[in-house]
């Protein structure tokens, strides 16, 4: 999203008139997460003073900072500090879930039964895995699979599976051991999922299949579905869209 994106931090756009970071702090605020860290990096200043001036209630935010963009992992190194040594949760900022029940509580769920490394998963076309982590493993239980192999960024050619990594995830402390011990991997940068790779060696994982639909609104398509999948946020009605929609569709 080219120029808009230099203004705004792609997690600041608006969807149904809210940021796209403080749907997925009001994701933690539903299942009753009462601490985030947000993870922040040059130009992203915004997110901060947003969240100054309109804490979500019940979520206690601070700020870390990334000083250089080295990729998702060191994101995650970043944040460290106040996460202790408990297990913890990573949500991808730029990325919108709607579902029944909320995407954390589907992770969530599957840990309070079965407390190992979790992450959660979406079916993609085979020609898109190469935009994603992609997960295979065998099938636990309905919507559960134990991860066998983690990959990022596959060709299609070379994709286990087409599970795709959804932007939810539950971590033991013992990821940040493997996140110390990456080097850079696809395009440069210190991937999560390598670490998650090396996790996988040392304890086993599960994949938990998405019941709802993600939202990845760094692509134009995915924020504008978002839009309207979330207007009825706005006050709008389904008449007043259903009329605006047909009539714009018709135009294009
Ligand atoms: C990141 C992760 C990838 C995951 C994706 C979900 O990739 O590295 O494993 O599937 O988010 O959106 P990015 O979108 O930062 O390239």
């Amino acid at each position: 999203m080219g120029s808009a994106m230099r203004a705004l931090p792609k997690e600041m756009l608006p969807v149904a008139g809210t940021p796209v970071i403080r749907h997925v702090v009001e994701e933690l605020a539903a299942v009753g997460i009462c601490q985030a860290t947000i993870v922040i990096s040059e130009g992203k200043e915004s997110i901060r003073e947003y969240f100054e001036g309109t804490p979500v209630p019940g979520v206690a935010v601070t700020f870390a900072y990334q000083p250089e963009p080295l990729g998702l992992g060191h994101a995650v190194v970043c944040g460290r500090g106040v996460i202790g040594d408990e297990p913890f949760m990573v949500l991808l900022g730029d990325t919108i879930i709607e579902a029944d029940t909320p995407a954390t509580r589907q992770l969530l769920d599957v840990y309070a039964s079965t407390p190992q490394a979790s992450v959660l998963l979406e079916d993609v076309p085979r020609d898109q895995v190469g935009r994603y982590g992609i997960a295979s493993g065998s099938a636990i239980a309905d919507g559960v699979i134990q991860v066998h192999s983690l990959v990022e960024k596959p060709t299609p050619e070379d994709a286990a599976s087409t599970l795709a990594i959804a932007g939810r995830y539950i971590f033991p402390p013992a990821i940040f051991e493997c996140l110390g011990r990456i080097t850079p991997g696809v395009g440069g940068e210190l991937q999560l999922t390598d670490a998650m790779r090396l996790l996988l060696a040392d304890e086993p994982m599960l994949g938990v299949r998405l019941k709802g639909q993600r939202y990845d609104v760094g692509t134009e398509e995915a924020f504008i579905e978002a839009n309207v999948a979330f207007a009825g946020e706005t006050g709008a009605t389904a008449d007043d869209l259903r009329a605006q929609l047909r009539q714009r569709l018709a135009e294009m």
